[in-house]
């Protein structure tokens, strides 16, 4: 099963994975963790090129194929071969990330960003995403709290926003592939919260078997 955590800026979901995965390992399940943009050698490598301060002249359609460019290779070398022997794949934001960073933060077109997910990723979805859905403001003063802030989150709030927004909107659009959760809760109580939607999905699916 493919899982993947989404949200907007300190929505904690970097936070609660470790936790998740040793969770979920302990109860039985052959569980691997991954990222975006990384997650591989080659993909942390663009990730850095990403998320550099100092890269203050890259393009939009440029940022667009390079986190597809990391995509790629994570699935080819790490999620796709994981799935396919059975295991669990926990992943820090995947695909709709781009839907809601670059397509309604930016305003590019969906349709337009779809096509190019669709050929990054040979069109594997995760069977569940995990919104961690947090006011704008209060995720942005937890970022910078720990002092780790990033190229993506020196854009003004607007942007954050509408961010936000386009995630509520993804979510509402698939309602069965989608659980939003208030991440603006302490974090012992999201924890909660994520691991017994995992838990009930992993429990229909053996069902389904
Ligand atoms: P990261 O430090 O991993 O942030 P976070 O802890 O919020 O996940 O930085 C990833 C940044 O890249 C984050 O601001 C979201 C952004 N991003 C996109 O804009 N598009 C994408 O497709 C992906 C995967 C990430």
């Amino acid at each position: 099963m493919f899982i993947t955590l989404e949200g907007p800026e300190g929505s904690g979901k970097s936070s609660q994975l470790p936790e998740l995965a040793d969770f979920l390992r302990k109860a039985g399940y052959d569980v691997l963790t991954t990222r975006e943009p990384g997650g591989t050698p080659i993909g942390d490598q663009v990730r850095d090129v990403l998320l550099n301060k100092e890269n203050a002249a890259m393009q939009p359609r440029t940022e667009i194929l390079l986190f597809q460019a990391s995509r790629a290779q994570l699935v080819d070398q790490v999620i796709r071969p994981h799935l396919e022997k059975g295991g669990l794949v926990l992943c820090d934001r995947y695909a709709d990330s781009t839907l809601a960073y670059q397509g309604y933060g930016y305003g590019r077109d969906i349709n337009e960003l779809r096509a190019i997910i669709n050929f990054a990723t040979g069109g594997l979805k995760p069977d569940l995403t995990l919104l961690l859905d947090i006011d704008v403001e209060l995720g942005l003063a937890r970022r910078r709290k720990v002092g780790d802030v990033n190229r993506l989150d020196i854009f003004e709030l607007t942007f954050h926003q509408n961010v936000r927004q386009g995630y509520l909107r993804l979510a509402q659009a698939e309602p069965r592939r989608w659980v939003t959760i208030n991440a603006g809760q302490p974090p012992e109580r999201v924890q909660r919260e994520i691991r017994k939607v995992i838990l009930e999905r992993l429990r229909a699916r053996k069902q389904e078997l």
